[in-house]
């Protein structure tokens, strides 16, 4: 019940002689290679949905069992009681057998009639909402996701929310209300339980829990273009206590001010204002960093993004102490920046390279900035970080990996 997507990128290793041919063709397409392993459950009993739906598989698979020993006993009894003698005498007739006419309409009609039972008592089950629940909001977009805690007012304004990467407690049913903002999307976590399309303008409430601290992947379960695959998110389950205290840091959290002429400084000013003479769009127009003016809802929440490990809605990874500092990471985090629709297929967000790229199939002309510039904007979004207890990746297990986040 386990399903392992790998990546590879990045760094060199050993490859077999049977994997030669693959990997040679990863080789043409990337470089390098350091292994992301994207690992989900649909059978992870720590969910309460889970277990629901396994307890119900297996009355289900139960009575289909029964009901083939008993469909194979008929057939066989008949077939040998029944069969044609050497003498070609007529068998014995039944026709207006009404005792075993009505057995026959009865007996599925009980049989049928038990599957939908169980299969409603289970609906009823993981669809019961309930209202004192913690709530997550969740929007779907081409292509990451926003999870947003409605109950969380942040000091400097407006909600809390976090682009790609969604925390929730630990042995507490979480109710969390799916939507999006273009085409229908898959919300689809299936260790913490269920999947449900995010549609427009519709809103689907239901609750999803884990029993167990960990992160787990999510992916997007609706085929909603060219970058479908790429549209992952993490769910981080943390312990109550530490739930509670993170999102109170995440509450209090206000962008820290970069110091006058630091890299941070000149991009954060890029960062608000753009380049206007070469073209480059402002970032501050399409994403939101709490406790800044900037507050654009087109992109992802950048508020914590120097905590996140996450980039490009989970299309690279940085499951490391050093994360966006460490070569690698920041080589991705640059190639992000510089010109995301080329890393990232149907990415809406700019080139910064003066290239073009597609938006709503009409070719539009990106900006440019320096590489400087480029790791300046970098620096200013490291910097934002939450403070590092309320660091939710800190000794976190992630699913399907062999550390921990935050340990290399
Ligand atoms: Cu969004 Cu597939």
């Amino acid at each position: 019940m386990n399903t392992t997507q790998d990546r590879h990128r990045g760094t060199r290793r050993h490859v077999g002689r049977t994997g030669a041919l693959a990997a040679a063709l990863g080789m043409a397409l990337l470089s390098g290679c350091q292994q992301v392993r994207q690992s989900i459950s649909i059978g992870d009993m720590s969910s309460a949905y889970n277990r629901e739906i396994w307890w119900m598989s297996l009355w289900a698979i139960a009575l289909s069992i029964i009901i083939f020993v008993g469909v194979s006993y008929a057939l066989f009894y008949t077939v040998s009681k029944f069969r044609d003698d050497r003498h070609g005498a007529e068998p014995a007739q039944f026709h207006g057998n009404n005792r075993l006419e009505v057995a026959l309409v009865v007996v599925p009609v009980i049989i049928v009639f038990g599957l939908s039972v169980l299969a409603v008592k289970s609906l009823a089950v993981v669809n019961n909402v309930n209202a004192e629940a913690p709530k997550i909001d969740v929007l779907g977009r081409q292509f990451w996701w926003n999870f947003g805690y409605p109950a969380a007012t942040a000091a400097a304004g407006g909600v809390v929310t976090n682009g790609n990467e969604m925390i929730m407690p630990a042995a507490q049913p979480v109710a969390v209300t799916v939507t999006s903002g273009d085409v229908i999307h898959g919300f689809w976590a299936p260790n913490v339980g269920g999947q449900r399309a995010a549609m427009p303008a519709v809103k689907k409430t239901w609750m999803i829990d884990s029993d167990r601290p960990g992160a787990y992947q999510g992916n997007c379960s609706q085929l909603c273009g060219a970058s479908h695959a790429n549209m992952r998110y993490k769910v981080v389950v943390l312990e109550q206590a530490r739930y509670t205290a993170t999102l109170n840091a995440m509450q209090a959290y206000r962008a820290p001010e970069p110091a006058p002429g630091s890299a941070e400084a000149r991009g954060y000013a890029l960062f608000m204002q753009g380049k206007p003479s070469t073209g480059a769009v402002a970032c501050a127009s399409c994403h939101r960093v709490q406790g800044t003016t900037a507050a654009g809802a087109a992109g992802p929440d950048l508020s914590f993004f120097g905590t996140r490990r996450t980039l490009g809605a989970g299309i690279w990874e940085a499951m490391t102490e050093a994360h966006w500092t460490d070569e690698k990471a920041a080589a991705e985090l640059h190639a992000w920046l510089k010109h995301s629709p080329v890393v990232k297929p149907g990415s809406l967000m700019p080139r910064y390279d003066g290239g073009e790229y597609l938006v709503q199939g009409k070719s539009v002309k990106g900006g440019t900035l320096t590489d400087t510039e480029i790791d300046d904007i970098a620096a200013y979004l490291r910097s934002l970080q939450l403070p590092a207890e309320a660091d939710y990746w800190k000794g976190t297990p992630v699913m399907g990996a062999p550390t921990a986040g935050g340990t290399p």
